[in-house]
């Protein structure tokens, strides 16, 4: 990473997506190693609601609180602060926290936004399009988040690629105009075929879309921080690349990553995506 990294800010994400530049993205759930994957050069870091299996041993992301991401949130932007981090912070929405209404959702926004984030994630389209409106227009960016949603796990039925069936491609495609018209400005897609995703890439010129078992041709990538240190409680997903293979520490790890991120040497497609 360049020694002065300027604040990573929206227009910075944006103008990455228009030069071609993959923006790289890790979660991270506190202090030390939010700051760690910040010196490694990774531009945004996300508080996602998986610490509810990474860091609390639960089976789904369905029980996690708002009072816990506040807490994470607070941790990590303190991390990042004591740092001097430029990383841009992103919170996720948990369950039951914007899905009752839009006011709702706005009061949810604002405890991680007071918390450190500087956009918020939620994950579903076509009905959250009002809540993308209401956020944007009240100052709060959003991050939409399409594809395998894993807080409606249960209703779909388990972890599975989503977006296979002409039917299913024709209607994420639609839910994922509409929300970068809603304002969103940024679209994790997670397990969609590598096909779709790099359509839709080209597509939303003002939606850089982050993949997560999305294959090789979104506009940048996502991991979750312990799967690609290796380390997963359950099953390790097909999509993850175990980064402290050859590395000497978890910044090398997080520097191999950024690297092949960058480079396009990961994903690759034959092997992480469908
Ligand atoms: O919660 C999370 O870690 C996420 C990523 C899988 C994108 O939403």
């Amino acid at each position: 990473m360049p020694a002065s990294r300027k604040p990573i800010s929206l227009p910075r994400l944006r103008e990455m997506h228009t030069q071609g530049e993959k923006i790289t993205m890790l979660t991270a759930y506190d202090a030390t190693f939010a700051a760690v994957a910040d010196a490694a050069g990774v531009e945004c870091i996300l508080v996602g609601d998986s610490l509810g299996m990474v860091c609390q041993g639960l089976s789904s992301t369905v029980g996690v609180t708002l009072e816990t991401m506040r807490h994470h949130t607070d941790c990590v932007s303190r991390g990042l602060r004591r740092a001097q981090g430029t990383a841009w912070l992103i919170s996720d929405l948990p369950f039951g926290s914007y899905q009752e209404s839009k006011e709702l959702a706005l009061r949810s926004a604002v405890v991680l936004m007071q918390a450190g984030a500087h956009m918020v994630k939620l994950e579903g389209g076509g009905w959250t399009l009002d809540t993308v409106r209401f956020l944007v227009e009240r100052g709060i960016p959003v991050c939409a988040h399409l594809g395998l949603t894993p807080q409606t796990v249960h209703a779909l039925g388990g972890y599975r690629v989503q977006g296979k069936t002409e039917v299913a491609a024709a209607s994420l495609r639609r839910e994922a105009h509409a929300l970068q018209d809603a304002g969103a400005a940024m679209l994790v897609l997670e397990m969609v075929p590598a096909a779709l995703s790099a359509a839709l890439t080209l597509e939303l010129a003002r939606c850089p879309t982050i993949g997560i078992g999305a294959g090789l041709d979104t506009a940048g990538q996502v991991l979750v921080l312990h799967d690609m240190l290796g380390m997963n409680l359950g099953k390790m997903p097909k999509f993850v690349r175990n980064f402290m293979e050859g590395a000497h520490s978890v910044r090398g790890a997080m520097e191999a990553y950024v690297r092949a991120v960058k480079d396009g040497s990961f994903p690759v497609n034959a092997s992480h995506a469908w």
